[in-house]
């Protein structure tokens, strides 16, 4: 939420410096306010993938991402592809031992623990947002 109040202190900071006959704030400007709204959005994914995060995947890949019943999640670089780790997530290896979690979780929840798992124990791999989630549920709606 800090990360959110700083992005809108500075949206208002830009508005003064752009006060006059230019409403639009340079471009220079414009991509600083986009990433610190991706930053906003990252912090808030992170904060509610990692309780999610030890709730549903933390009894096969452990606590620390250090694997157990399923592989390790540190340091894995399958964890650099967040759209094939919420695939994954979403439609699970059935046959491997990995359950589905489509039905179980939203696609928010979804891309909260891959951003959550992408960032964590060493790992530094981008965003999935919950918008990249719905596209790979292929449009359903999530329960
Ligand atoms: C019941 C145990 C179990 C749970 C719960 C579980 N997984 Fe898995 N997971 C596995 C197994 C087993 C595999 C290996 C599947 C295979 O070999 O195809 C796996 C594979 C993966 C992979 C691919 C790793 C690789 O190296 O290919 C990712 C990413 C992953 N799981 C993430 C998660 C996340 C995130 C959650 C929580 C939403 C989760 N898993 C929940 C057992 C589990």
């Amino acid at each position: 939420m800090k990360l959110a109040l700083a992005a809108v202190g500075v949206a208002g900071a830009l508005g003064l410096a752009a006060a006059g006959p230019v409403t639009m704030a340079p471009a220079p400007q414009q991509q600083a306010l986009v990433q610190l709204a991706q930053a906003a959005d990252q912090a808030t994914l992170m904060r509610e993938g990692g309780p999610l995060y030890s709730r549903q995947c933390a009894v096969c890949h452990g606590a620390n991402g250090q694997g157990g019943d399923g592989p390790k999640l540190a340091g894995n670089e399958v964890m650099k592809n967040g759209g094939g780790v919420a695939s994954q997530i979403l439609a699970g290896a059935v046959e491997h031992g990995m359950p589905p979690f489509a039905d179980v979780l939203k696609d928010n929840e979804i891309a909260a623990i891959t951003t959550y798992a992408m960032n964590s124990w060493g790992n530094n791999f981008g965003v999935i947002t919950p918008a990249a989630v719905a596209s790979l549920r292929g449009g359903a709606a999530a329960h």
